[in-house]
């Protein structure tokens, strides 16, 4: 039996919808009964994998699962302190960016607090805030850009905390840093702002602001990154969190125990000493990147200038058509119709072979259109 009646569960979940993920391949797979090659471009994963240096080391830790893990991630604090030139008082490590997300709204917002999100952007911002009885304010891109002048007029006397996602997921764009400064400089000091900066490492322009600074002059900034991304952790989760210590020891006291497992710390210690290997990654992405944007082009496709490792496209017609018509021939992408776009769509930068098996299978597609 089922029980119709909402208000039995929490306070606003009536106004909640689950996360709808990238199609997995075997779901795929068995819905459509497909049994040649399947090309997932839908989740921003990194397609060449982990480091083999990580890879090697979380092999041999398999042996130790049967201990729980340093819930206090000792090592790992100790070398992203190195390796952000902070302090590892400034670090807290959970699994995955998805369970930092609730953990800051947690800490800081309370019932009726207001928390501006831009609109669209990662969904988990507005979850956490709806569950933790916070008003989420939404403020729209402009041209695809979270607006920072607009952000700013949001603000009034009930905001708590203001989500900032550069580069923004699903739109590619970043905040400037002298938007950043501006904003950071003029808010009120009982307002936190949480850069998400999951997809960092993928960022080339120099207008990009280095908020770590922020965290150094103790401004109001929390600043979450990601194993999941650059560094092909996805499936392990584990992301971090930097914050002033003040505000990293209140977060602390609820956080999970063992949020981030003994296997991913061992895996992400190598995996952050891999530079090289990321050099590497990072130049697949730069190629793949080309190559989309440049088969686009010449598909007459418009897309927004993206500076992570996906590309908001307008495909010109609707997902509803299109995306099944993809997805028979073995291609997953992510309907731009979760963000309110219905005919865009946001395409990961795969390997070589992967995007070229996905500009074939659109212009494809496109030409069935075309001739209908
Ligand atoms: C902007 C943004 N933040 C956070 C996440 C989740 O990161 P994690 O895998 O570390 O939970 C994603 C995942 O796609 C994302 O796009």
């Amino acid at each position: 039996m089922c029980r119709e009646d909402i208000k039995f569960f929490r306070n606003g979940l009536a106004e909640l919808t689950p996360y709808i993920p990238g199609k997995p391949v075997e779901e795929v797979r068995r819905e459509l009964g497909l049994t040649g090659r399947i090309v997932r471009l839908a989740s921003n994963e990194n397609p060449i994998g982990p480091s083999p240096k990580a890879v090697a080391r979380m092999k041999n830790v398999l042996e130790e699962i049967n201990l729980y893990p340093d819930g206090g991630c000792y090592e790992l604090r100790e070398a992203l302190a190195g390796k952000h030139s902070l302090t590892p008082r400034h670090f807290i490590l959970g699994n995955g960016v998805d369970n930092l997300i609730p953990l800051v709204v947690n800490t800081f917002v309370n019932s009726g607090d207001e928390v501006i999100i831009p609109a669209p952007t990662f969904a988990a911002y507005r979850t956490s805030t709806v569950v933790a009885g916070g008003i989420p304010v939404e403020v729209p891109l402009k041209d695809f850009h979270i607006s920072v002048g607009d952000i700013y007029n949001a603000v009034g006397p009930k905001t708590k905390m203001i989500f900032i996602c550069s580069p923004n997921n699903p739109t590619g764009t970043i905040v400037y840093e002298e938007d950043l400064k501006n904003l950071i400089d003029s808010l009120p000091p009982e307002v936190l702002v949480v850069m998400d900066e999951a997809y960092y490492e993928y960022v080339d322009d120099p207008r990009y602001p280095d908020s770590i600074e922020y965290l150094r002059e103790n401004e109001n900034v929390v600043v979450f990154r990601t194993f999941s991304k650059i560094y092909g952790l996805a499936g392990l989760r584990l992301g971090y969190g930097m914050a002033r210590p003040d505000y990293v020891t209140q977060m602390e006291k609820i956080r999970e125990p063992f949020a981030a497992n003994r296997v991913v710390q061992a895996g992400a210690l190598e995996a952050l000493a891999d530079n090289e290997f990321i050099c590497q990654v990072k130049d697949v992405h730069q190629k793949g990147k080309q190559v989309i944007c440049d088969g686009l082009v010449s598909l007459g496709i418009n897309f927004v200038p993206t500076e992570a490792n996906f590309i908001f496209a307008d495909l010109g017609m609707d997902m509803k058509f299109l995306f099944p018509e993809l997805l028979k021939r073995g291609v997953i992408i992510r309907p731009g119709s979760l963000w309110g776009y219905n005919t865009f769509a946001r395409i990961t930068i795969g390997t070589p072979d992967e995007n070229q098996f996905f500009l074939e299978q659109l212009a494809d597609v496109w030409k069935l259109f075309q001739q209908s």
